[in-house]
């Protein structure tokens, strides 16, 4: 079973990032998870370069294709969704295969609200198939955890292994994952 990771934030130090990392090392025997590194690349969008996307869109859009499932860690900026994530998302609205994709949301931070809704609402416009069991709040921002103790942190990795059965769960109930 493949999954796929997007992350809304560059920043290196990014807890959001390390949220899915420590999914990665946390992910059950049978789950591909990998994570998107090429949010940084992706130009602003611009439907104009549709009839010829550019490298770093195609490569998106197949690792999209190419997954089971999605996972979507980003934080809040100014109460919205971050650019970063909203130019990732924008660069699929017109690529049929991300419709119907099962997709998570894991909120990283304990206070933030608005952009998780507006992300949510995203999708659904976006015809995504929102894993309800699987969108959690793992609130590694605001912890003080360092990012790299998160998947040893108790109260981070019991939420992250459920959610990311949560995914199995509802990929399977969808029929058997694609070969890989
Ligand atoms: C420009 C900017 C705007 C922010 N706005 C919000 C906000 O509206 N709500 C919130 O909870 N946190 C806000 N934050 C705090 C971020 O959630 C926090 O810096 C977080 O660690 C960023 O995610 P990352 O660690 O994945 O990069 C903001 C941070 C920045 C840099």
């Amino acid at each position: 079973m493949k999954v796929l990771a997007l992350c809304g934030s560059l920043r290196s130090q990014s807890l959001s990032a390390a949220l899915l990392r420590a999914a990665k090392s946390l992910a059950p025997a049978g789950v591909d998870f990998q994570i998107f590194g090429g949010h940084g690349q992706l130009p602003l969008f611009n439907p104009e370069l549709e009839p010829c996307p550019p490298a770093p869109v195609v490569a998106l859009r197949d690792a999209v294709t190419a997954a089971d499932a999605i996972v979507i860690a980003s934080p809040e900026y100014a109460h919205g969704v971050t650019g970063t994530i909203k130019n990732t998302l924008d660069w699929l609205v017109g690529h049929i295969p991300f419709a119907y994709k099962p997709v998570a949301v894991f909120n990283p931070a304990h206070q933030s609200y608005h952009a998780d809704e507006a992300l949510k609402e995203i999708l659904r416009t976006m015809s995504a198939d929102l894993i309800s069991d699987a969108c959690v709040r793992i609130p590694v921002i605001g912890s003080g955890v360092n990012p790299g103790d998160i998947a040893a942190t108790t109260m981070f990795s019991s939420a992250i292994r459920s959610a990311l059965q949560a995914i199995v769960a509802h990929v399977k109930a969808q029929g058997l994952p694609r070969e890989a």
